[in-house]
């Protein structure tokens, strides 16, 4: 044992990430009576209960196989999907942007396979919640799972629900709505009703065109502090002497967009005017505001 920490040690039931390689790893929940094939060889459950997590077990083709605690990026990865999900180098964009954090209260408007739920949940837990809604009780059966999975369940409010034509919203003063629907335009209204003043809006885009009509609806309603973002992660093969992006990666996963809730008052809303047109005429504006004062 490290001095001053208690070793957390594998029990049956517990969630364990067996990890051979980058592109070959399980995450299973372990049973005794298991023996798990795999094309280097069987893992036996029965060895790895009492090991602690970061230890190892051979199979018995001889290839060492790590026993690593999942985290939500393993749970997020690994869930079984219905739907496109939301993927980790987005995730960390939405909870930077908005500042998500335990005991925040949020709305979801379409669940998919939960993937983007369960993330949320790891953050707000323990003192906050999620509230998600969908209309597919196929694809809610199947998030549901990824939740428990991810023992995120405790947090989560999964209902049915087509908050798009439902008459009374079902929240009110929440801290962000998150909305990944092919038309989020259309429950921008709907958003508004159920936040809190300057709570965040956030939508999953995965076109430009979706982007667009958005941030018509956005403007419209009353949103400001608009954000419209695509996260490009590049991974690197470290290696002496011949380190190099890689070849493998993901493609496009989705543009994101951001807004916040204010209220202006009738006499300052004068016509809606273009936001970006507006800032890339005025280099100024764009400028971060620390490194303008550096320069002068
Ligand atoms: C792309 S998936 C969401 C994926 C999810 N973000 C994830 O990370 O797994 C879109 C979901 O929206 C749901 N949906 C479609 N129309 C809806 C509506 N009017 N209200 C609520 N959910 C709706 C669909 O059934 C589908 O499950």
């Amino acid at each position: 044992m490290e001095s001053g920490l208690v070793v957390k040690k594998i029990k049956q039931n517990s969630n364990v990430l067996f990890f051979f390689n980058d592109s070959k790893k399980w995450l299973m929940k372990v049973s005794k009576k298991q023996k798990f094939h795999t094309h280097v060889g069987i893992i036996d459950h029965k060895k790895v209960i009492g090991k602690e997590y970061g230890s190892a077990i051979k199979t018995n083709k001889g290839k060492i196989i790590y026993l690593l605690e999942p985290t939500v990026y393993d749970y997020v990865m690994k869930s079984q999907r219905s739907t496109q999900i939301v993927y980790p180098k987005d995730l960390g964009y939405i909870a930077a942007r908005t500042g998500l954090q335990s005991g925040q209260t949020i709305v979801e408007i379409g669940t998919g396979s939960g993937s983007l739920t369960t993330f949320l949940a790891s953050l707000v837990k323990t003192r906050g919640h999620v509230y998600t809604y969908d209309v597919d009780e196929n694809f809610m059966a199947i998030a549901r799972k990824n939740i428990e999975k991810a023992g995120v369940s405790k947090y989560v409010t999964m209902e049915k629900l087509d908050i798009k034509n439902a008459k009374k919203m079902p929240q009110k003063d929440v801290d962000m709505v998150v909305v990944d629907l092919g038309d989020p335009w259309t429950v921008v209204p709907q958003a508004r009703k159920m936040l809190k003043g300057s709570g965040y809006f956030v939508a999953i885009c995965p076109t430009m065109n979706q982007l667009e009509k958005l941030a018509s609806a956005l403007w419209e309603n009353d949103f400001f502090d608009m954000e419209f973002t695509e996260q490009i992660v590049r991974t690197i093969e470290a290696r002496e002497g011949k380190t190099r992006h890689s070849f493998r990666g993901i493609g496009h996963t989705t543009y994101v967009a951001f807004a916040r809730k204010v209220t202006t008052p009738k006499d300052l809303r004068k016509v809606i005017h273009d936001p970006v047109i507006e800032d890339v005429s005025n280099e100024e504006s764009v400028e971060d505001e620390g490194l303008s004062t550096v320069k002068k």
